[in-house]
Formats: structure tokens, sequence, C-alpha cells
């Protein structure tokens, strides 16, 4: 396993980070401890958790299994500001849930410090000034180390690295974004955002919940049992049979599973690097309902595709941009 330092900080994380979103829903308590262990082993030093996956859940079992393994080895990163009770104050990012969420994630994560504390997603309710100024406390108080945002949309996150820069704040060191062969809208400006103010840009979803793993072929005609397309369309979450099954899905799955047959690999690793061929890319954040999905995707980093394949991808994924970037392209480069 390789090691990269995240944005301008000296913090190093393995080029693969576990995503423990999956811990005590899809995957039980024993087989996630298993996953946890199986990463450490692989040399993975990164995972990812949140305060709202199953509800504290999440944090919990990883907050077990780290306390049985040297803190000090692993970097964890969770996240604020989804609900967490049906109060007005136990959501958003707000000072009140803040300050109330970090010291429950500790106690959950039995630790006394979290490496990386995220901004789930902006909250277009509170002054940015306040959740900034109040993350810039935490990390003073030593209870978090680094900050991150996630799921911000290119000008809140423009707009927080400027209060950060103006104020002398902390700021953040990583975005957290979905990204994927068939979700590319983050090449727009969340990329190029990335690059130009040095934030890493970590992969959420890097097989939209499965649709590129290669359990999905064109003439399916609903989603397998026990699968995240099956509960998606269920529970209403964007990775739905619904939202996806189209001509674009297909036509981009038939180029994966074609180089996936190509260079005699999973598809699921395909997919995985495709995003690591991409160089503003820093990592893709892991997830896995079972051990061999695990191991399949741990074995992504032990080669590449090449440049003509990725073009090929790039080529078959490829979906026309909306104004204005469009007009931009076409006319003014
Ligand atoms: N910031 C955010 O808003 C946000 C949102 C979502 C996730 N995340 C983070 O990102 C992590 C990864 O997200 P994700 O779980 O959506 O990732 P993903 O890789 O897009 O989807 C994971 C699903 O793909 C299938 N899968 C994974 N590896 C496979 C393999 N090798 N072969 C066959 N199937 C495979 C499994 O589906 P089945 O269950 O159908 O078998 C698994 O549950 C999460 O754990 C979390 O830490 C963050």
């Amino acid at each position: 396993m390789e090691y990269v330092s995240l944005g301008h900080s000296g913090l190093n994380v393995s080029s693969l980070c576990l995503g423990a979103m999956t811990f005590g829903r899809e995957t039980n308590e024993s087989d996630s401890y298993r996953m946890l262990d199986m990463f450490s082993a692989a040399g993975g030093n990164f995972i990812d958790t949140a305060n709202v996956y199953s509800r504290g859940l999440s944090e919990e079992i990883v907050g077990s299994w780290l306390s049985r393994q040297n803190r000090d080895d692993f970097v964890i990163a969770t996240k604020v500001p989804f609900p967490m009770g049906n109060g007005p104050n136990d959501r958003g990012l707000g000072r009140k849930h803040i300050l109330q969420q970090v010291e429950a994630s500790l106690r959950r994560l039995k630790t006394n410090y979290i490496d990386l504390y995220q901004l789930h997603c902006q909250d277009p309710h509170t002054p940015l000034d306040e959740t900034l100024y109040t993350l810039n406390e935490l990390v003073r108080q030593g209870k978090i180390r680094y900050i991150g945002a996630s799921n911000f949309t290119p000008s809140m996150l423009q707009k927080a690295v400027d209060i950060s820069r103006s104020k002398g704040w902390e700021a953040f060191i990583s975005l957290q974004a979905k990204y994927n062969l068939l979700v590319r809208s983050s090449e727009w400006e969340l990329l190029p955002l990335c690059e130009r103010e040095g934030l890493s840009f970590m992969v959420w979803g890097p097989l939209l919940g499965g649709w590129l793993s290669g359990r999905y072929k064109r003439g399916m005609e609903g989603p397998p049992p026990n699968s995240r397309v099956e509960d998606a369309e269920k529970e209403g979450w964007f990775e739905s049979w619904t939202n996806y099954n189209n001509e674009h899905t297909w036509k981009v799955i038939d180029a994966l599973l074609e180089i996936s047959r190509e260079v005699s690999r999973s598809p699921a690793q395909v997919a995985l690097n495709w995003l690591r061929g991409n160089y503003s890319v820093t990592l893709p954040i892991i997830g896995a309902r079972k051990l061999e999905h695990l191991k399949d995707n741990l074995d992504s980093v032990t080669w590449s595709l090449s440049r003509e394949h990725v073009e090929y991808l790039n080529k078959m994924s490829d979906v026309p941009r909306p104004y204005p970037y469009d007009t931009i392209e076409q006319n003014c480069c």
C-alpha cells in the first residue's frame, strides 16, 4: 500500500480509505471487525465513518476495534451534521450541534481525538463563519486534528476556503465527493477547485453503490436480492434501479465489462483504477458488504490501467456538459 499526504498537511494516509458505512447495516459486527483486520493487514491506515451511519453504530464498531489497536497507527475520519434526533438542534452545522456531536463521536469511537472531522453536507441555515470558528476552536482544543468538507457546492466550498484564509483559521484539507464512471459532474468545478486550493479529493461511492461492480448487466429486469440497489429502490436512495436503469448506464457498464475481460481483472477493480488514473483524485473510499468485496477492492492497487483504457472509459462515460460549461468548452478555450 502506498501513502499520500492529505491536502497541504503532514497527515499521511493509505491510498485506499476503508468506508465504514456498511458496518452495522449490511455487514454484521463480526464481519466488520474482520474487514478492519484485513484492511489493516494490507497496510491500510485510513478509516471513514460518520455519526449518522446506523445512528452511531458504525462509529461504535470502529471504536471497539480501535480500542484493541495502537490508536496512533490509524487515521480516523468521521462527520457531522445529519440529523441525530428530532429536536431543532439535533442537526445542522450550528455550534450547539457540532459541540454536542463531537463529544458523542469521541465517546463512540473510544478515542480522545478525531484525525479528520468532516462536514457531511453544507448547511444553508447556519453562517459559515460560525461553523468554521467552532471547528477552529476544536482543533485548538485537540479534539479534532484536521477538517474536511463533503457534499458542498463549488461556490460554498470556495467561500469556506476564503473565510478560513482571511481569518487565519484552520482550513479544509480535503473534500469528499461522489465521483465515478456514471457520475462525472465533479469534473466541472469541484475537481479543479480542489486542485487549485490544495485540497485532497476523496471519492465516495466509487462503484455507485455496486452498479460498477460487474453484478449489473444489460438485460436484467431489476436489482438482485440483498443488494444496495435493491435497498436503494425501497428507501429512495440515489443509487436506485429507477435512477440508473437507462441506456447511458448500460453503455458505460458494457465498456467496463469489455475492459475487465481484456485485462482479466474484476469490473470493480477496473472502475477503482479508472479513478486512480485521474491525477486530480487523491483516493477512493472503498465500501464493501462482504469480505470478498474488500479483498477484491484492495487488489486494485496492485496494477494500473493503461492510458488507452482510461481514455476509452473516459469517452464511453462522457456526458454533454450543461450550460455554461458547454459554451465555455466550445467557444472560450
Ligand atoms: N460523504 C458522503 O456523503 C458519503 C456518502 C456515501 C458513502 N460515503 C463513504 O464512502 C464509502 C464508500 O461508499 P459506498 O459504499 O457507496 O461505495 P461503493 O463502492 O460505490 O458501493 C459499495 C457497494 O458496492 C458493492 N461492492 C463493493 N465492492 C464490490 C466488489 N468488489 N464486487 C462486487 N460488489 C462490490 C456492494 O454492493 P452490495 O451491497 O449490493 O453487494 C457494496 O455495498 C462509505 O463507506 C462511506 O465511508 C460517504
